[in-house]
């Protein structure tokens, strides 16, 4: 289906709309898997996905037609694979801006790449990319915002909320799509004219708990740690007992309160 309700030169331009689905990331790489022609920047969105995945085999549940949950796929052939979290950079850069400049909401990127406001998680992201030698050949892009949904199951309750719950009005789910691929069309082409200083000066201003004093589960115990920056593998580095020490994803879990 052609769109013309996304105003942006590629992102969003084939746009396909799925009342229900398992999962919009396995939509695309079974699209992939039966070489479909697929143009770079097709969005799937879909009503709901009856096994939505997050990070690290995790589920995403989401309120059937209540909240955005679509994949993008990107080319992004210029990047080498070790510079993949570049992209994590690029989107997790595009949703803040379009919920803070169009929306208002004061967002922030929890490192690695969650969508807060406040100390609640409003949205995830999870990439899966498809290399191809040193660089990357594909790239599934999934993201879940929580837009209208303002009940959560019992042990989300406390830890997550929506657009809704913030901005206390319904909010447009296309309108929201819309936003986020333009702004993440914007970062996506800074990626491409590889500014990643200024990708990662953008990230840091925005991520959650930055410089600030915070207790972190590493090895089952609780510490305090300062988070001090990414290096260029997007491992986060902390300040832990005046020494700086470098995490990748599975090795630390933030604790919230
Ligand atoms: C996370 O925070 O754990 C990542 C959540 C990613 C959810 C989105 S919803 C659209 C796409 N399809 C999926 O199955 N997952 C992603």
């Amino acid at each position: 289906m052609q769109n013309n309700t996304i105003s942006t030169l590629f992102i969003g331009q084939n746009f396909i709309k799925l009342s229900s689905v398992d999962s919009t990331n396995n939509f695309l790489k079974q699209c992939l898997a039966n070489s479909e022609p697929l143009t770079e920047g097709t969005v799937i969105m879909a009503d709901e996905q009856f096994a939505g995945r997050g990070q690290l085999n995790s589920k995403w549940l989401s309120e059937t037609g209540k909240n955005l949950t679509f994949s993008l796929y990107l080319n992004p052939h210029f990047l080498p694979a070790m510079h993949q979290f570049y992209l994590n950079i690029a989107i997790s850069n595009g949703i803040n801006r379009a919920l803070r400049d169009a929306f208002g909401i004061n967002a922030s990127i929890k490192w690695p790449n969650d969508i807060y406001y406040e100390n609640k998680k409003i949205g995830g992201v999870l990439i899966e990319n498809i290399l191809s030698g040193h660089h990357i050949k594909h790239s599934i892009i999934g993201i879940g915002l929580n837009i209208n949904q303002s009940i959560f199951q019992e042990e989300l309750k406390t830890k997550a909320s929506s657009l809704q719950l913030i901005l206390q009005q319904r909010v447009n789910i296309l309108q929201v799509l819309n936003e986020i691929c333009k702004h993440i069309e914007v970062e996506y082409l800074k990626l491409r004219s590889n500014k990643l200083e200024l990708l990662t000066t953008d990230y840091l201003a925005h991520l959650f708990r930055y410089k600030l004093s915070s207790l972190f589960r590493i090895n089952g115990e609780e510490k305090l740690g300062t988070i001090v920056g990414i290096n260029e593998q997007g491992n986060l580095m902390l300040n832990l007992d005046d020494k700086i020490s470098v995490f990748g994803f599975k090795e630390l879990e933030f604790i919230i309160d």
